[in-house]
């Protein structure tokens, strides 16, 4: 499984899925949540609330993923996770890492051969950047672990700014 980290706007990236970090309602936002759905198209926000009065009427748990079409992104699918808030007390990585692991998960499911993370949390929700990167490289490494055969080859990570790429660069190595 090859890394990439990159600096740019994940709606552009052409691999077959794209992480949204969203929030439980999966109604939309603003930051990463709002470009992809902008980009996406409104067939998106009708996904998301069939999602919700379908599969989950109580909302995506912190740490929970799940999966749409992606309609007008160069993306196949977009698989919706909710990060933990660290301004509601949600201090704890473990949610974090369950947000890379729901994913990596949903992707390997979906068959997918390639995935695009943004920094989850680490706008609105107010986790550290280095945080982030460190929850998001325990995940991979318990995903090829848990799961050498995945058809998943790269997972990019495509960061907002140069000082959120440079911090998951220095843990990722
Ligand atoms: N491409 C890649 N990364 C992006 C993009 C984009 N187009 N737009 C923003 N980002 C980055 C931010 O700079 C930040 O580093 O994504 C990271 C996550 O920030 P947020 O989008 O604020 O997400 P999060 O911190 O998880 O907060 C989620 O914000 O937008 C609302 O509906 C969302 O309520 C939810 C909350």
């Amino acid at each position: 499984m090859r890394i990439e980290i990159l600096e740019g706007d994940i709606t552009t990236r052409p691999v077959e899925a794209i992480v949204n970090a969203a929030n439980s309602s999966l109604l939309g936002g603003g930051g990463v949540d709002g470009a992809i759905h902008r980009a996406a198209g409104p067939d998106l926000l009708e996904a998301c609330r069939e999602i919700r009065v379908t599969l989950l009427p109580g909302g995506l748990p912190v740490g929970g993923a799940v999966v749409t079409p992606g309609f007008k992104l160069p993306s196949r699918w977009v698989i919706h996770t909710v990060g933990p808030n660290r301004h509601a007390g949600e201090t704890d990585p473990a949610l974090l890492r369950s947000c890379f692991r729901e994913s990596l998960r949903a992707a390997d499911s979906l068959g997918a051969q390639s995935i695009a993370f943004p920094a989850i949390s680490a706008g609105v929700y107010g986790w550290e950047a280095g945080e982030v990167a460190k929850a998001a490289l325990e995940a991979m490494d318990n995903f090829a672990a848990e799961t050498p055969s995945s058809p998943l080859e790269l997972v990019e990570f495509v960061l907002f700014s140069t000082a959120t790429a440079d911090a998951f660069r220095s843990v990722f190595g």
